[in-house]
């Protein structure tokens, strides 16, 4: 063999180690470093760890890290192609007043402030069973192309439940799937050849991408799929509503970790032994929020309720001691409703102090301003309040007549069938003017009450529980 050929086979064994080291580099780079898409995030002091500890080795925070995306990830967010960012004068922006979308009830509607804006992104929050699909396939069904991403329930059960609710279903496509980037790849071209009015997502717990490797419903899934789909939403100017499931126990990666990435947030509320439910909006960057919705579930699926004061005193017992109405504001919406009180001899030498639909420490402040203010003696006396129908009153206007239906129930004294009662309680049994008292009295004489006991009339506790409650009234 010459020189040369030696050469030659010397440098082509050379080339062929080089290859093969290449070759293992690029195994070990993938093996060590393409694979690291995800980091966990303290989200106490932004310490990073890359893989997740119970507690943050930078600043000691326990159960705070949280998987967020890396490099790598396929995901391209399509607000940001590197685009040239010009400023708008106000006046050339367009407005959304004219451009919503209603969803075809009126009780969402309200909520919504007028139906949904392009691109709007809602969180539809509530506990399992509450009634949250039942509510989308109705909404679904009033609207035109509707596209409703189940990763919860089969194609065939969903049809289940459109046929139980007789509705409409020609407009509504279903897409079971459960990665939420095999779903914004389906959506693109979707949005391209067809428009869609609307895009459901239920629910947003059981999406998942593979940038992370934690398991669906954990708070890194959930915010991530929730960040993708909203971009994809805003990107396209399609409203979308996400479901969130919420528990009794207050789900770590439920909806509260959505809360800032969406535009609206509508709770769904009710009792499951009452048939009516409540939509709440408690965040809403194109509308009001505290308003309401009410509803009631029937064999049809949920149903407008027009006058909700009419359903919750539809099984209100006249002359009774222990029971007083009051009306409360639910947005810009007043209720009537009914307290409920019922006091009996303590056995034991604690008295006890329960409620329903109302809160317990404001009970018993109520029950020391009673004692203290009013010569009510409650010291040897279990309370129990009620709010008829399952309601939970937020308000303080329902004080007065918290205090009203246990002293009621005290002398043994029914306050007169037609009085409305609302007003603060304050500490030194004082009654203090509550707002939109006028609405609140325009609803009263509605419903038929002629006789108001507010902060107007009578000053202190002790005055409209000697007034309103003696023997010739009954
Ligand atoms: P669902 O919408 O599945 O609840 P979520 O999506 O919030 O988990 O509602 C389920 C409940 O609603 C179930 O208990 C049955 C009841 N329901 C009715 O009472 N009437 C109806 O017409 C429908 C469709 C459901
Ligand atoms: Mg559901």
């Amino acid at each position: 063999m010459s020189d040369t050929d030696s050469g030659r086979a010397s440098l082509g064994k050379k080339l062929c180690f080089a290859k093969d080291r290449m070759t293992l580099l690029l195994l070990l780079y993938n093996v060590f470093m393409a694979k690291e898409k995800s980091v966990y995030v303290c989200q106490a002091c932004g310490g990073e760890s890359s893989r997740w500890e119970g507690r943050c080795s930078v600043c000691g925070e326990w159960n705070s890290l949280v998987e967020e995306t890396r490099q790598n990830s396929k995901f391209q967010n399509p607000n940001s192609k590197n685009k040239k960012v010009i400023p708008v004068n106000l006046n050339q922006v367009k407005s959304f007043t004219n451009s919503r979308i209603s969803s075809g009830i009126g009780e969402v509607d309200r909520v919504l402030g007028g139906g949904f804006v392009p691109g709007q992104v809602v969180l539809l929050a509530g506990e399992p069973g509450i009634g949250k699909s039942t509510l989308l396939l109705q909404i679904a069904s009033k609207m035109a192309s509707v596209l409703y991403i189940a990763g919860e329930e089969s194609p065939e059960q969903i049809k289940v439940r459109a046929e139980r609710l007789g509705i409409n279903q020609n407009a509504i496509s279903i897409l079971q799937e459960t990665s939420v980037d095999e779903v914004i790849l389906n959506l693109k071209p979707l949005a391209t050849e067809q428009i869609l009015n609307l895009i459901i997502v239920d629910s947003i717990q059981t999406l998942t991408t593979e940038d992370l490797t934690g398991t669906a419903g954990s708070i890194g899934q959930v915010r991530e799929c929730a960040f993708r789909l909203s971009e994809y939403a805003k990107a396209n100017h399609v409203p979308m509503i996400l479901v969130g499931h919420v528990t009794k126990e207050g789900a770590i990666a439920g909806p509260k970790v959505l809360e800032h990435l969406v535009d609206t947030v509508l709770y769904m509320e009710g009792d499951g032994n009452h048939l009516f439910r409540i939509l709440r909006t408690t965040k809403n960057r194109f509308g009001p929020v505290s308003e309401v919705g009410v509803f009631s579930m029937g064999d049809g699926g949920l149903c407008e309720v027009a006058n909700p004061s009419d359903l919750f005193l539809s099984e209100r017992l006249k002359n009774v001691p222990g029971s007083a109405v009051t009306i409360v504001m639910e947005g810009s919406r007043p209720m009537a409703l009914e307290v409920q009180a019922l006091t009996s001899k303590t056995s034991f030498g604690f008295p006890k102090r329960t409620t329903s639909g109302f809160s317990l420490n404001r009970l018993n402040l109520l029950c020391a301003v009673l004692s203290k203010r009013a010569g009510i003696n409650l010291w040897d006396q279990d309370v129990f309040v009620n709010v008829a129908g399952g309601v939970t009153i937020s308000e303080p206007s329902a004080d007065l007549a918290v205090c009203l239906a246990i002293a009621s129930c005290i002398k043994n004294i029914a306050l007169d069938p037609k009085t409305a009662v609302f007003g603060e309680v304050g500490l030194s049994g004082e009654i203090r003017k509550v707002s939109r008292i006028p609405d609140r009295i325009k609803e009263a004489r509605k419903m038929g009450f002629g006789r108001m006991v507010n902060g107007e009339g009578f000053r202190s506790l002790s005055e409209a529980v000697t007034k309103t409650l003696v023997k010739n009234d009954q």
